[in-house]
């Protein structure tokens, strides 16, 4: 039997619930959370040796954030657009290029699926990192690479729930697969010829106690009820320890796919 990666996609969107993420009202509550740490400071510099900004060229950004990523490839583009649901995030990366004098940057609060690409002309690189929690992704893509030269997509390379943890909250494993891999297929199956590599990263400082380790979990499964409960039993034996500090993982992976277009 062939997979659909379009519907794993679909299904592993609704199974960990992230369709709940792609709202702008939820991210205006994480607006003024800088999360700076030892991994998303490596990771933004490996994001931005490998997407290598120009003062010549002009960037598209997918899902901003705080501007983690936008800041340094602000500084090194002529013109970079950012496009995202939240306008509180919106409103925090133009504050922080103002007060870097910055004045290249271009603001539209949307959702991607909602931006008319015909009115945006075309880019020389299109970035989306950690910010594609919509169903279909696939038209999603196909709308991406039709406005620009490049396309760097940045997404886990790790399973979301653990299939153990799976078997608990739906009884089955119902997403197999890590959002890394099904995108690289979709990508490859449109054609795009994606270069496709993952970057490990140590796990961050990790929690100061079981229960919050523990809680973590539990939020980012969206484990409730008394389902949440055998859950949280779970992972209360299987989290991992290390000099008094709890850890899910032992590593972060980030699956990097990138594509030129002729
Ligand atoms: C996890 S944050 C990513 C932050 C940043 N890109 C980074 O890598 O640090 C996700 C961002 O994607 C935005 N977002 C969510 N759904 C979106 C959509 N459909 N179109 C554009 N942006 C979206 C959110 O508002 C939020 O700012």
């Amino acid at each position: 039997m062939t997979m659909d990666w379009n519907e794993e996609w679909n299904a592993s969107i609704k199974a960990t619930s992230r369709y709940q993420l792609n709202s702008g009202s939820f991210w205006d509550g994480h607006a003024n959370s800088n999360g700076s740490s030892s991994f998303s400071e490596a990771m933004t510099g490996d994001q931005v040796a490998l997407i290598r900004p120009d003062p010549q060229q002009r960037v598209l950004e997918i899902g901003p954030g705080n501007g983690r990523l936008t800041m340094p490839l602000a500084r090194s583009s002529s013109e970079i657009t950012i496009v995202d649901p939240s306008a509180m995030m919106l409103r925090a990366v133009r504050t922080l290029a103002e007060s870097e004098g910055l004045a290249n940057l271009k603001l539209i609060n949307e959702y991607w699926e909602n931006v008319d690409v015909g009115a945006l002309g075309m880019y020389h690189k299109l970035v989306s990192s950690y910010s594609l929690f919509m169903y279909d992704v696939g038209e999603q893509m196909r709308r991406m690479s039709s406005i620009s030269d490049e396309v760097f997509l940045f997404v886990p390379a790790d399973i979301r729930i653990p299939f153990d943890v799976q078997e608990i909250l739906f009884g089955q494993v119902a997403v197999e697969h890590t959002d890394y891999k099904i995108l690289s297929h979709i990508a490859r199956e449109m054609g795009m010829a994606p270069r496709t590599l993952i970057w490990e990263y140590p796990n961050g400082p990790g929690f100061d106690s079981l229960e919050a380790a523990v809680k973590h979990c539990c939020d980012m499964y969206n484990a409730t009820g008394s389902i949440g409960k055998k859950v949280a039993e779970h992972l209360s034996s299987t989290m991992m320890e290390k000099d008094g500090r709890f850890f899910a993982n032992a590593s972060r992976k980030v699956g990097v796919i990138c594509w030129q277009n002729e």
